[in-house]
């Protein structure tokens, strides 16, 4: 028994699992590959500092590293997204996913390319919305989830998304990490399954020992939904999105105290902007969701692909037989 789902038909992979892309090279062409080679869909995240040189140096060590299908995802409401896009799209990048804004504008020219359009959100609304623009699939991202999220469980978000858009296949994210949650995720009709947190903490993801050591320690109560990173780089999101990252000295000082942060912030920005992101981890983003709880190990990410898809194949094959009665 395999899983298969229409989204596996649609993307032309064997199970339908992804990962975050996750940026500022955090999901690098390393982790995007070993997920498409295990049998996934691999996804680098397409935003960072260093723009489209880097973007084009990972798709092609991604295509030196499978022959599979892969695909790159943007946080879309920052300036550049389009051109970051058109630069994916050039590459012959056939899989795009957007984040964090109104996916209209990207639909056509990634459509007239012949690629599928990806959009992850955190509400209804913006689900039918991202419908009406014409993407192929609709990532519904609840706010367990690492990283930037909304504030929607994933259980109520995910079913009121497959309502709201179908026929379009929804993938859901947010808090699976294990075969079990993968399983509870195609019960709620979801159609795959995109986890980042999981894939953080693997040989292949682009952060530092520590990071993977700290989200490999703590578990889903050391998590907290916090603006606070966000006005120390003074980096804008969208209403209603805020991040979801393992408490640290700098949450535990600033969280609740915003106003006096951003006085602050006003000072020391540049200073706390050259703090070495990867190894501040007292101090810097330690972005994780509340699955963190799940992750225990640093695993190879073929690994995670290979078990999170037996796991899930073995419980939708087991429990309706242990919980049902003629
Ligand atoms: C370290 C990290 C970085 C992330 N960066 C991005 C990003 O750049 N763009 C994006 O759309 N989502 C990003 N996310 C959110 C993921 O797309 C996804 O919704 C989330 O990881 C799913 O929940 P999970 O962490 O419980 O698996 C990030 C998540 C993490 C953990």
């Amino acid at each position: 028994m395999m899983l298969h789902t229409r989204l596996c038909d649609l993307l032309e992979v064997e199970f339908p699992i992804l990962n975050a892309p996750m940026g500022g090279g955090d999901a690098p062409a390393e982790l995007a590959a070993a997920v498409s080679e295990a049998g996934g869909l691999g996804l680098i995240g397409g935003t960072t500092r260093e723009g489209a040189t880097w973007l084009v140096s990972q798709i092609r060590r991604a295509r030196d590293l499978t022959d599979r299908p892969f695909g790159v995802g943007f946080i879309s409401h920052l300036p550049g997204a389009a051109d970051l896009m058109a630069v994916a799209l050039d590459e012959g990048v056939r899989v795009i996913a957007h984040s964090f804004a109104d996916p209209t504008p990207f639909v056509g020219p990634a459509h007239d390319a012949g690629a599928l359009v990806l959009c992850q959100v955190r509400t209804v609304d913006d689900a039918r919305h991202a419908a009406t623009a014409g993407v192929d699939v609709v990532t519904a991202q609840g706010t367990e989830a690492g990283g930037h999220t909304g504030r929607v469980s994933t259980l109520p978000l995910v079913p009121a998304v497959v309502d709201a858009v179908a026929p379009i296949p929804v993938i859901a994210a947010g808090g699976i990490a294990d075969g079990r949650g993968v399983a509870a995720a195609l019960m709620l009709g979801a159609e795959g399954v995109w986890l980042g947190t999981r894939f953080i903490a693997t040989a292949e993801s682009g952060v530092s020992d520590a990071y993977r050591a700290r989200v490999i320690a703590s578990s889903a109560d050391d998590t907290v939904l916090t603006d606070v990173f966000d006005v120390a780089t003074g980096m804008p999101w969208p209403d209603g999105v805020s991040g979801r990252a393992i408490v640290n000295q700098f949450s535990e000082r600033w969280h609740g105290r915003e106003d006096a942060l951003r006085v602050w912030a006003g000072e020391h920005r540049d200073e706390y902007l050259a703090l070495a992101s990867d190894e501040e981890i007292d101090n810097r983003p330690v972005w994780a969701g509340e699955a963190t709880s799940f992750v225990t190990r640093v695993e190879p990410a073929a690994e995670v692909v290979a078990r999170l898809a037996a796991e899930a194949a073995q419980v939708l094959s087991n429990r309706p037989g242990d919980l049902l009665r003629k």
